[in-house]
C-alpha cells in the first residue's frame, strides 16, 4: 500500500489526548497541508485560526459545552460517557473560518477538503485529530456566551464565519478505523 493509502486506512478520530504540546513546526506542516486541498474556483474560502493557548482553548471548550447541555441532551450525553471532556485533552485547536462564496457548492465543501487534508498530514506524521463539530457552538453569536468574542479574538477577516473545529494532538487513546462500506458503490461499465 502506497503512503497515501495508508495513511487514509489508518486515520481514526482520537478522543483521548496525551498532555504533550503539539510543536510549531508540526502545526505548520499540517496547516500547510490544509492550505494545498483543491477549493472551488480555487477560491480558498478559508482561514484558520490555531489556537495552542491553554486558557482559550478551555474558554471556547467551556462555552461550547454550555451550549451542549441547554440544547442539545443526547450530544451532552455521549460527551460524559466519553469522559465529559469536550475536547479530549487536545493541546491544539484550529479553528476553520469561511467567507460565503456564492459558488455552485458552498465554502464549507471547501473546508471539507481542507480538513481531511490536515487530518491526513496528521495522522501521517504521528499525530491524532479528531473533527470537532460541537466547538462551532461555542461561536454562535446568540447561544454562546462569548460567541462574538471568539471571532475578535481570533481575528476572522470580516464576513467569516466559524466553520468546524478540529483538535489536535499526540494520542493517548486509539481505535480501529471504521471499516469501509464499499456497498454505496456502484459501477457502470
Ligand atoms: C463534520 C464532522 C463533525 C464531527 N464532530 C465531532 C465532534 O464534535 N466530536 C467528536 O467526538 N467527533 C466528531 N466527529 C467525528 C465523527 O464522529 C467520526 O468521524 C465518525 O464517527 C467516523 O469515525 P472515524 O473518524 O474514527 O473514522 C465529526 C466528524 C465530522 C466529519
Amino acid at each position: 500500500m502506497n503512503e497515501v493509502l495508508h495513511a487514509i486506512a489508518g486515520r481514526y478520530s482520537c478522543r483521548g489526548f496525551s498532555g504533550q504540546p503539539v510543536s510549531r513546526a508540526d502545526l505548520e506542516t499540517i496547516t500547510r497541508a490544509g492550505t494545498q486541498a483543491p477549493s472551488a474556483r480555487g477560491n480558498a474560502p478559508w482561514y484558520l485560526a490555531v489556537v495552542t493557548n491553554r486558557e482559550l482553548i478551555g474558554q471556547i471548550r467551556d462555552n461550547a459545552f454550555e451550549v451542549l447541555i441547554r440544547r442539545d441532551k443526547e450530544g451532552h450525553q455521549r460527551i460524559v460517557e466519553r469522559g465529559g471532556d469536550l475536547f479530549y485533552n487536545a493541546q491544539a485547536l484550529i479553528v476553520v473560518a469561511t467567507r460565503p462564496t456564492h459558488d455552485l457548492t458552498p465554502a464549507e465543501f471547501d473546508a471539507g477538503l481542507l480538513t481531511e487534508n490536515i487530518c491526513l498530514a496528521a495522522h501521517s506524521i504521528g499525530l491524532g485529530t479528531c473533527i470537532c463539530g460541537y466547538a462551532t457552538n461555542a461561536f454562535h453569536v446568540f447561544r454562546s456566551p462569548d460567541g462574538e468574542r471568539f471571532s475578535r479574538r481570533l481575528e476572522f477577516p470580516y464576513g467569516y464565519q466559524m466553520t468546524v473545529g478540529i483538535l489536535v494532538g499526540h494520542p493517548a487513546l486509539s481505535k480501529e478505523p471504521h471499516p469501509a462500506d464499499t456497498s454505496v458503490v456502484r459501477f457502470f461499465e
